[in-house]
Order: C-alpha cells, then structure tokens, then sequence
C-alpha cells in the first residue's frame, strides 16, 4: 500500500460541494450526486465503494471530464476546471487523465500497440512522432512485449486489460480514472491488474481513483469511501473478511478494523 505523498502544493484533485442533477423527461429532477467533496493527493490512491446505481460513474466521469458538476466547484492543482468549454476540456482530458473501464474498450480490429498508441494521435511533439515506440515501451512495461501485433479478441481479459492500462498511462496522466477495473476478471487476475495500476501511480506520482465492488480490491486503496444517497461516506477497510463485507452489503458504515497481521 502506497504512502499519500506529502506535498506543499494544493491537493492534485479537489470537488467542493459537487451536484449532478439530471431533468427526467416526466419533469422530475434525479439528484444522483448531492454534495460531494474529495480531496485525492498526488501518488494517493482512493477507492469509491457503493451499489449499483449510487452515482459512482457518474462521479468518476465528473473527475475525468467528461461529464460536469450541476453546481460545486472542480480544481485540479488549484485550478478551476469543472466548466471548460468542450475544446479546453478535451485537451486538458487528454493531457491530464488516463481510464480504464470494466469491459476494457479497447478498439476491435487494432493491434495491441495500435490501442495503445491511439491516444498519442492527439498529442503534439514527441509524443506524436514516436508514438509506436512509446506504445511499444508501455506495452513491454506491462509485459506484453510479446504481443504488440496481436488483435485484442486474441487475448485473455486480463491481458486485455493491460493493454487498456498501457493505453491509459502512455501519455503520462496526472490522474487515473478506474471504473470497475477488475470487474470482469478473475480474482487473480484482477489483483494483477491492481498491482499494475498502483505500481503505476507510485512510480509516477498520479493519483488514482479506483471504482469497485470489490472490498478487497478497495481495501489496497489509502483511503476508501462508500458513495451513499449522493454522498461520500468515508469507510475504512484495512482487513477485507465476512464481517466487513457483510456490512458493506447491508450499506452499513464499517468501523476502523486492525490491519491483517496487526496482532490485535
Ligand atoms: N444522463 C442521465 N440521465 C438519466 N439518468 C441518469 C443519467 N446518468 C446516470 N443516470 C442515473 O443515475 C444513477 C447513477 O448512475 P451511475 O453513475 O451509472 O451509477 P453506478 O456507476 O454507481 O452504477 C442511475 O440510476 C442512472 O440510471
Ligand atoms: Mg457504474
């Protein structure tokens, strides 16, 4: 587990006071977020916990933007950026933010290296012109050098995955969007995904917000949060076992539990 790490410098990511209100075509207003604040440091990873339909990928999509806040405020470093016009949020997603989706979305009839490079076809410089080496790099980085030419249908899930985590990171993101990344692997699997995406974060200093159901994937996180009725609940999961998983499921909040191995 990562340390947060210690800056002097405003939080990386900062929502004060976020709503997303969606009119229904009845007329009725769906508040699915109510009020969200949350702080995520550079290199910190937090993960968001909570039933289906609670809003969490509305939530992530806000962090990303590609979806914005009905009011509150969105910072990223310092700066206000939860209403840039379509051109500048756009840019900024591109430069700034990395995803990685349950069902990995990768483009079908491109290689893994085609993937991995596509969203360098929107950078400039470098990174442009030496787009398939980088991508060759990252896909070596999260050991499918062997696999560069292969189409994604070709590869287990969780090797799909890794090509969408190569393609999430090739362009050096400040922050790393996770929605449900393990959800459609095994549990093996998925704990080798999560490996990746933290040694990622840590190396690079990026903060990562993972979405999950699973508390144990959750419980890798620095902090952890339950999305509840709109809003953040923090919840802390140091010892993932039947007990806390039964209360999670029942929407309890979980008390403070000693780490595994603690000696308590
Ligand atoms: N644009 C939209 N219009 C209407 N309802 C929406 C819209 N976006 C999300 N919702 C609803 O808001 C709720 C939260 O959705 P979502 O963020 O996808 O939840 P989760 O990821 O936690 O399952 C769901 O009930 C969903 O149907
Ligand atoms: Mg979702």
């Amino acid at each position: 587990m990562s340390t947060p790490t210690v800056t002097d410098g405003p939080p990386l990511v900062e929502l004060h006071g976020v709503t997303r209100h969606v009119q229904l075509p009845n007329g009725s207003t769906l508040e699915i977020l109510r009020g969200i604040d949350l702080s995520v440091a550079p290199g910190e990873h937090v993960a968001v916990v909570g039933r289906s339909g609670t809003g969490k990928s509305t939530l992530l999509n806000i962090l990303g933007l590609l979806d914005s806040p009905t009011h509150g405020d969105y910072l990223l470093e310092g700066t206000p950026i939860g209403r840039l016009g379509s051109r500048a949020r756009a840019r900024r997603r591109g430069d700034d933010f990395g995803f990685v989706f349950q069902q990995f979305n990768l483009l079908a009839g491109r290689t893994a290296v085609e993937n991995v490079a596509a969203p360098l076809l929107y950078a400039r410089g470098r990174k442009f012109w030496q787009r398939k080496r980088l991508a060759t790099q990252m896909l070596e980085r999260v050991g499918l050098g062997e696999r560069l030419d292969t189409m994604p249908e070709k590869l287990s899930g969780g090797e799909q995955q890794r090509v969408a985590i190569a393609r999430a990171l090739v362009r050096g993101p400040r922050v790393i969007l996770a929605d449900e990344p393990t959800g459609a692997l095994d549990v093996d699997t998925g704990r080798a995904v999560m490996d990746l995406l933290d040694t990622a974060a840590a190396e690079t200093g990026a903060a990562l917000v993972t979405i999950t159901h699973d508390l144990a994937i959750a419980a890798r996180a620095d902090r952890q949060f339950r999305l509840a009725d709109g809003v953040l609940v923090p919840i802390h999961l140091d010892a993932p076992g039947p007990v806390i998983e039964a209360a999670a499921a029942v929407g309890a909040t979980v008390p403070a539990a000693p780490a595994l191995g603690a000696g308590a």
